[in-house]
């Protein structure tokens, strides 16, 4: 996902637009107000950092603040950052001794580091480098307008505290980073599980649930709005609870909301997705057929190592059953190469789960031991980085065999693409999404579909990454 705004526009998507480009208003649902000032945001990290980033445009929004993807003339620069592996974080201090350059040259600038890292590094970010002015964590960013005013009075501003209410439910997000037809809805915060090798229980703090009335009214405006496409965010979906409203049961509300708007989440956990859940998913035509569930690893020693809950028999299980309900389920996957002590033939065991589910997409990794997680304190890491590399390149190959594979069995079919706009690499050609949230590029051939508008395409050749096809008409 990049920072950058698609051509095409909702009437909401037009106005950030306005506001990237720095023209002098910013428009809210029910206000116009003169900007006087601009912000840069940059994002790092998963979809629940970039749906935050959304919550704190619209509240710096409210403030008076235009934006501008143009770091030279903002005022404030936030970062909103990512510690869930040490590279992410290592370029976050890449960017800052950019941005202190760029401080000297412009002495005003304000520079903010929200997000994980805030949580996790604020009395490295302020003590140690004196050029960060604010520092903001993951449940504070209603603190915002308070800690802006004692940055312009000089000073400089801190708040991390975490918490156990913060849902930002009755904050309409700024969509940012929107194509005007696919939009985030955070449906919970925070994460309960303490998996061993994970920094985000202590960043992102105890996990809560939104209301579902603020979610399913946030659905029916985006709907309003000309949105097609939501995607519902939490760290663990499954454990949605909310005044007797499950996972499953939100599905249900949200699907309701508009046979046209797709319905999506993320992300799942093997060890609390239920058959309930599968039901619903069934059961509705727009919930899209597609389930991100993070296996880690194949081996059942190393996920009792990981505190996953799970066991490598269970997880299949869990695929079995998706496959019962969800015949044409598309399935993707997070894998961490070299956790602490994995041997191996514990390797051997993450390629071969591989084989037998043969995930459509996956997310890979080398372990990175976190500072404060249960699994830094409790085990080495001793799987040297050569061997990690060298499994995790395994891993790759294999990962992109089976999703060649699996885009080639596709040739012939016909699916339902939800047009998002040109293709990147050509105007000539539109790309969307299907069900299985697989990208699709076609020929225009002379039609003006607009984003937003379904088709049907006919699959004629394909690549690891993406499907090419053809209308059907
Ligand atoms: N090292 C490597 N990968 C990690 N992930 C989370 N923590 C770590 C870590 N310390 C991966 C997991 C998770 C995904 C979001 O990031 O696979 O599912
Ligand atoms: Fe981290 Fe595990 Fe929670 Fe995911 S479920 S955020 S990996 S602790």
């Amino acid at each position: 996902m990049s920072n950058t705004t698609s051509k095409f526009f909702s009437p909401l998507q037009k106005t950030i637009n306005e506001a990237l480009q720095g023209t002098a208003y910013v428009q809210n649902e029910n206000s116009e107000k003169k900007t006087t000032k601009h912000a840069f945001i940059e994002t790092y990290g998963c979809q629940m950092n970039f749906s935050d980033t959304e919550i704190i445009a619209s509240i710096l929004s409210d403030l008076g603040y235009g934006f501008t993807q143009q770091e030279q003339e903002a005022d404030l620069v936030l970062i909103n950052t990512c510690s869930i592996r040490e590279n992410a974080e290592q370029k976050v201090w890449n960017r800052l001794k950019h941005l202190k350059y760029l401080k000297k040259q412009k002495p005003s600038l304000m520079v903010g580091i929200v997000g994980c890292m805030a949580e996790r590094l604020r009395y490295k970010l302020l003590d140690e480098e004196q050029l960060v002015d604010l520092v903001v964590g993951p449940d504070a960013y209603r603190s915002l307008p308070t800690l802006l005013q004692e940055v312009e009075s000089g000073q400089r501003a801190v708040n991390v505290l975490l918490s156990r209410e913060e849902t930002y439910a009755d904050i309409a997000p700024l969509r940012y980073h929107s194509n005007g037809v696919s939009a985030f809805i955070s449906i919970m915060r925070g994460c309960n599980n303490m998996c061993s090798f994970c920094v985000v229980p202590f960043t992102r703090g105890r996990e809560r649930s939104r209301d579902w009335q603020s979610i399913v009214k946030e659905a029916k405006e985006l709907v309003e709005l000309g949105y097609r496409e939501v995607t519902l965010l939490g760290q663990n979906v499954d454990s949605y609870y909310y005044e007797g409203c499950t996972f499953a049961d939100l599905l249900e509300k949200v699907a309701l909301v508009d046979s046209r708007l797709r319905v999506r989440f993320s992300t799942s956990h093997p060890k609390d997705i239920t058959d309930r859940v599968l039901e619903v998913m069934a059961g509705y035509e727009n919930i899209c057929k597609f389930i991100h569930l993070p296996v880690q690893s194949g081996s059942t020693r190393i996920l009792e190592l990981m505190n996953r809950g799970y066991t490598r028999e269970w997880y299949l299980d869990k695929i079995e059953r998706i496959r019962y309900y969800l015949p044409n389920c598309g399935l993707s996957t997070d894998i961490i190469a070299g956790f602490c002590s994995e041997t191996e033939e514990e390797h051997q065991q993450t390629l071969s789960l591989m084989e037998i589910v043969r995930f459509d997409s996956a997310f890979m990794f080398c372990y990175s031991e976190r500072p404060g997680t249960l699994a830094a304190r409790k085990f080495r890491d001793d799987v040297p980085e050569t061997v990690k590399k060298r499994r995790l390149s395994e891993i790759i190959d294999l990962q992109n065999q089976h999703s060649r594979e699996s885009n080639f069995r596709d040739i012939g079919k016909v699916f339902t693409v939800l047009v998002e706009g040109d293709s990147k690499r050509s105007s000539a050609d539109y790309c969307g999404r299907n069900d299985q949230n697989k990208m699709v590029v076609f020929p225009k051939q002379g039609t003006s579909f607009k984003s937003g508008d379904y088709v049907k395409v006919k699959i004629t050749a394909a690549s690891s990454a993406t499907l090419l096809g053809q209308l059907q008409s």
